[in-house]
């Protein structure tokens, strides 16, 4: 069947509206129309659900949910299956369907076959009920149809080494929600009616008790269900134990569930829809990445003990597993694989996001950050070891991802510290500018991951981008002034522009 989309986009407006003004039995009137219309749109099929539980009619919100989940079981959506059951255990804590149902899913992910009806065979697994989240907050805002689902669970980012240049995620997930706000435009009359009808609505009460649940489109033919790489490796009974306890929560497009700066207890894995990364640097948000289904966030806070590094929102609808920081713990101390993979993430992420807010890299787009990535070399340095020593030739331009290094200049009673860089600064660019030996010497003081890019490539860069050379010779000037501060000693003064007075 062919779908109109214009259509659907504009039934699903309505919809929404109805929802975020709380007029919930005319919402469930307009999803019905929006399920009517796209008969694959099974978010909204889950919102019907939703209604349902809401107005309390348990037994149809439980049959929509079902059906979602069965659907999605068969098509290979491992964790959106997952998520489904969920909801209905929030309705029915023992519904043994559905426990039966998510036996057979971790039992699938355990190689064998989903079968063609889920068999209520398996003993059910203690499924610890969520308690039932606040429903999510209405946005005012329309709210576009999702773009259509990608391929599968798997899409993870794939395994990278530290500096293959990262895969980011922006590119392959749905646009964003403003690209698709201004396609909203041409009406025919088609369309016209069945607004103007759902419109005619009126106040008047719906007795939600008549309406019946959308017949479901045929289920596929059973696919083999994904595995999730970051959970790959876990056994059955740790697979289990950490479905059950991940909670579900439901998002409306601009919600915040992690905001820069604050700090971190959670963990997610991204279930459907899109969300932005972005971060906030000198006034302006710098977006870092989309996440789509199967990625996960939250776990650099985690890992660094640091706040969160950056603020993810919601761009449409989306669904996210949380996961406490408890649990992770637990998890990676039982599984190493899982701390590896972590580990391995939280590392290019860092890496991408030094890059993205250092202000010497800020004229090149992410594209070209990415194949700039390539051209660096990685330097994991113990605390104590010299980067680049005063009076040697620098080896090229340095920017530090991790730890903390000093900055001196002399020996012995003469040495004096001209400063202590941390994460995100670079240095080695003085001697670079001014054609000189360095004229201090670096050492890490903490254990660092730190960049190079060699001499040649910097000046290649230059040649592309003036952009570097003047924030580069601007970071130089700033240093020679405050390095002649503290070395200058009797009598130099630094006026109001930063020029030496004698
Ligand atoms: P945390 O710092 O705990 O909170 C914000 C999260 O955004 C962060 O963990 C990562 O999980 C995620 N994040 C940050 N930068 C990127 C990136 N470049 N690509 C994908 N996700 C990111």
């Amino acid at each position: 069947m062919t779908v109109d989309t214009n259509r659907a986009r504009k039934l699903k407006d309505k919809a929404v509206r109805f929802y975020a003004k709380g007029k919930y039995d005319k919402a469930l009137i307009a999803y019905m129309e929006v399920v009517k219309a796209d008969p694959r749109d099974l978010s909204s099929r889950l919102r019907l659900g939703d209604l349902y539980k809401r107005l309390g009619e348990s037994e149809k919100a439980i049959r929509v949910y079902g059906e979602v989940a069965d659907f999605y079981a068969k098509d290979g959506f491992l964790l959106k299956a997952i998520a489904a059951c969920k909801l209905i255990l929030e309705v029915d804590a023992g519904h043994t369907d559905t426990q039966s149902l998510l036996a057979e899913l971790y039992a699938s992910k355990y190689g064998k076959p989903m079968p063609a009806a889920a068999a209520p065979a398996a003993p059910a697994p203690a499924a610890a009920p969520a308690p039932a989240p606040a429903p999510a907050p209405a946005a005012a805002a329309p709210v576009p149809v999702p773009a259509p689902a990608p391929a599968a669970y798997e899409s993870l980012d794939p395994p990278m080494e530290a500096l293959d240049p990262p895969m980011e995620l922006a590119d392959e997930v749905a646009p964003s929600f403003g690209e698709i706000e201004l396609e909203v435009g041409g009406e025919d009359d088609d369309e016209d009616e069945i607004l103007i009808d759902l419109d005619a609505l009126g106040d008047e009460e719906i007795d939600v008790s008549e309406v019946e649940p959308p017949p479901m489109i045929a289920a596929p033919a059973p696919k083999e269900l994904p595995t999730i790489p970051l959970f790959s490796d876990l056994p059955q009974d740790a697979f289990i134990t950490l479905m059950e306890r991940m909670t579900l929560r439901r998002l409306m497009p601009g919600d915040v569930v992690i905001r820069q700066g604050e700090t971190g207890d959670s963990f997610f894995v991204v279930v459907g829809g899109t969300l932005k990364v972005y971060r906030e640097v000198d006034g302006q948000a710098i977006e870092l990445a989309r996440l789509g289904d199967g990625h996960f966030f939250g776990e650099m806070a985690l890992l660094s003990e640091d706040p969160r590094s950056a603020t993810v929102e919601a761009v449409d609808e989306a669904e996210v597993f949380e996961l406490s920081a408890g649990l992770l713990t637990e998890l990676t101390g039982r599984f190493p694989s899982v701390e590896e993979a972590l580990q391995r993430f939280y590392r290019q992420r860092l890496v991408t996001n030094t890059l993205a807010s250092s202000p010497l890299f800020r004229p090149f787009d992410k594209e070209q950050r990415r194949e700039l990535l390539g051209r660096f070399t990685a330097l994991e340095v113990p605390p104590g070891e010299v980067v680049v020593e005063e009076g040697k030739q620098s080896e090229g331009i340095y920017l530090l991802v991790v730890g903390e290094v000093a900055v001196t200049r002399g020996t012995g009673f003469e040495e004096v510290t001209l400063a202590r860089l941390t994460q995100g600064q670079i240095f080695g660019e003085m001697s670079l500018i001014n054609g000189t030996a360095a004229g201090a010497t670096v050492r890490a003081i903490r254990p660092c991951t730190i960049l190079r890019l060699p001499e040649t490539a910097f000046r290649e860069l230059m040649m592309t981008h003036p952009q570097i050379l003047e924030v580069a010779s601007e970071l130089t000037a700033e240093r020679e002034r405050q390095n002649a501060a503290l070395t200058g000693g009797g009598g130099m003064e630094i006026d109001e522009d930063g020029l030496l007075l004698f």
